[in-house]
């Protein structure tokens, strides 16, 4: 059974328990300040999961493309990649987890008949404020019965859980385990973000135990004998100033990776053994002349790395390669898989083209933009290459300088790490060849601070959040919609949106348009927006068909893929848009609208800057 197979049964089943399809979304998200790419299957259901009602219903399935950049420096040890994607289900305020766990388990073990005996499961231990999930333990019990084991409680684990619980553990009578912190799920840790309780699915592969991760193993242990492949999240607190409280809705949020899930369901020992890896790992053989097992890490780090790539830059809002934001993750995507390339000696000057067209190939059907956008992604890796290679030669003069000293410094390294990208494996090889030393701790702490810095400039333009902002985001939103209208009203019907930004300070708009506006346009488009302000018109909501909405003259945003339900929202007869929300009710709260910044983002896209006073 492929992946593809196993991605149609997931859904198909979900299906019949009464879910709704939702469509995967663009990997960059719309209107979120907190998050530079969507990371898991929940963030297009963020409104809903806090109690905004969902056109589809109360039950949802989805595919969804995510990208963890944290797990950059990971890879490398067969089970994670930056790029994944998630199979997800939902219950927003319907079922809970008798339901969750039965179903989940019913697919593993009756759709894709993955043995009962190699699954096991993890729980929320509890900790001052809410009570350990013993309701979770004895449905588990149950279920695990009615597949013939006699499921145990093992050891508990508390505190953050790395060593587990520090006994050795029965795993053949043993099968469930209450862990604290690993066991709490957030997406991030903004104000406003949701967070619950979770319960995570475990196989256990044929790999022994590695004592040196420590002395006895458990599901959470590093040594990769067990791998999560599922979580089901009671996702029912929303984060405030002063702590998590209970939503109304009691929801569930399920996701499971689907490389993992098809790595166990062949019993693999790698998710790059798959088929969702094979064609760019054979790829990646023949340029090199060298197979996988001979360096598992430069082979991981190219194949996730040109693959991410391939998908943000070939993505319908498709980013290229920058120092900024989004952009400057495909940066560094790129160049250190250009650097693990040179490791096992591929420099061709089209090999990332070809390793891209293997990425294609694997999910043209289930990401047809990737196949529209082929020559684009094409383009854009091998820009990005040769302007590194100009970068390292630019480093090695400048390395060459200090070719009479005998020690590299820390400052010599990181200036030019930190100038000139100069990787510092790179800077270590050189020096080594040359005879020098190089000052490698000193370096690490230079780096460090460096690194702390632009951190702290980094959660300057991310900050905010959904809540905390949340009146002074929804009016800007809503401000979003009247200055969308009032660009088509003064330069043309050409206008669409490309893309959307809010934080609490400022909207950031890009359109479609091809030229720089004029100052009279730009005052043009101030007025009408503040004029419909001052008329304080209404803000309402409406769901309705896809094809209803369409025909109603309701925009949908450019590149978006829609469910066939949507919600409309209309501010009175000026503006229709297709939209989540959240929006004022009535433009007379809005302010003063007032355009900062009107430039250029990209060939044919205008980006607008705008506040409310
Ligand atoms: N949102 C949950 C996760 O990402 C399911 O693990």
């Amino acid at each position: 059974m492929d992946s593809s197979e196993i991605r149609e049964k997931f859904i198909s089943f979900y299906k019949e328990k009464g879910h709704h399809l939702v469509p995967s979304v663009s990997l960059i998200p719309e209107n979120d300040p907190t998050l530079l790419f969507v990371n898991s299957g929940m963030f297009p259901l963020v409104p809903f999961l806090l109690g905004e009602k969902h056109p589809k219903g109360k039950r949802l399935v989805n595919f969804q493309r995510s990208f963890r950049s944290d797990d950059i420096e990971e890879i490398g040890n067969k089970r994670h990649t930056t790029f994944f994607e998630m199979l997800g289900n939902w219950s927003l305020g319907d079922y809970f987890k008798e339901e969750q766990l039965s179903w989940w388990f019913e697919f593993l073990f009756e759709v894709i008949k993955i043995d009962p005996e190699r699954i096991y499961q993890t729980v929320y231990l509890g900790d001052e404020s809410i009570s350990k999930d013993n309701e979770s333990i004895s449905i588990l019990k149950k279920i695990y019965r009615k597949y013939g084991i006699d499921a145990l409680e093992g050891p508990e684990t508390s505190g953050k859980g790395e060593d587990g619980p520090g006994v050795k553990i029965d795993f053949s009578k043993e099968k469930i385990f209450a862990y604290k912190d690993k066991n709490w799920w957030q997406r991030g840790d903004a104000i406003g973000e949701l967070g619950g309780p979770d319960s995570e699915t475990f196989y256990e592969t044929d790999k022994k135990h590695d004592p040196s991760f420590g002395e006895f193993c458990h599901l959470n242990c590093d040594c990769g004998r067990f791998i999560e492949i599922g979580n089901s999240v009671f996702m029912q607190y929303q984060k405030s100033e002063d702590g998590w409280h209970e939503i109304k809705n009691k929801n569930v949020d399920f996701g499971g990776g689907l490389e993992r899930i098809a790595m166990a369901k062949e019993n693999l020992e790698s998710v790059f053994e798959t088929d969702l890896f094979k064609l760019i790992i054979s790829e990646i053989e023949e340029m090199s002349n060298k197979r996988y097992r001979d360096d598992i890490k430069s082979f991981e780090v190219i194949a996730d790395h040109i693959k991410a790539a391939t998908f943000i830059v070939g993505d319908e809002k498709g980013v290229v390669p920058s120092n900024k934001h989004q952009g400057y993750f495909v940066r560094r995507l790129v160049r250190r898989a250009i650097r693990y390339a040179r490791e096992i000696g591929i420099d061709s000057d089209n090999w990332m083209s070809r390793v891209a067209s293997k990425v294609i190939e694997i999910y043209k059907d289930n990401y047809p933009e990737l196949e529209k956008n082929k020559e684009f992604i094409k383009e854009e890796l091998e820009k990005e290459g040769k302007i590194f290679n100009k970068t390292l030669e630019r480093g090695i003069k400048e390395f060459n300088k200090l070719r009479d000293k005998r020690e590299i410094s820390a400052k010599d390294a990181a200036f030019l790490h930190q100038s000139y990208g100069f990787p510092i494996e790179m800077i270590q090889e050189l020096a080594q060849e040359r005879g020098q030393n190089l000052d490698k701790k000193g370096f690490i702490e230079e780096n460090e601070k460096h690194k702390r810095l632009s951190r702290t400039a980094s959660a300057g333009v991310f900050k905010g959040g959904l809540v905390d902002s949340s009146e002074k985001t929804k009016k800007l939103h809503t401000a979003t919609h009247l200055l969308l209208k009032a660009l088509r009203d003064v330069l043309g019907d050409q206008v669409f949106q490309k893309g959307s930004n809010i934080n609490p300070e400022r909207l950031r708009f890009d359109f479609s348009f091809d030229r720089k506006m004029t100052e009279e346009e730009i005052n043009k488009v101030e007025e009408i927006v503040n004029r419909k302000i001052r008329e304080g018109l209404p803000i309402i909501r409406r769901e309705m068909d896809l094809n209803e909405a369409l025909k109603s003259g309701a925009l949908a945003s450019f590149g978006e893929r829609y469910p066939d339900k949507v919600i409309v929202y209309a501010i009175d007869s000026f503006s229709k848009e297709i939209c989540h929300g959240p929006h004022v009710s009535n433009t007379s709260e809005l302010g003063n609208f007032k355009i900062i910044k009107e430039e250029a983002s990209s060939s044919g896209v205008r980006r607008i800057k705008a506040k409310l006073e």
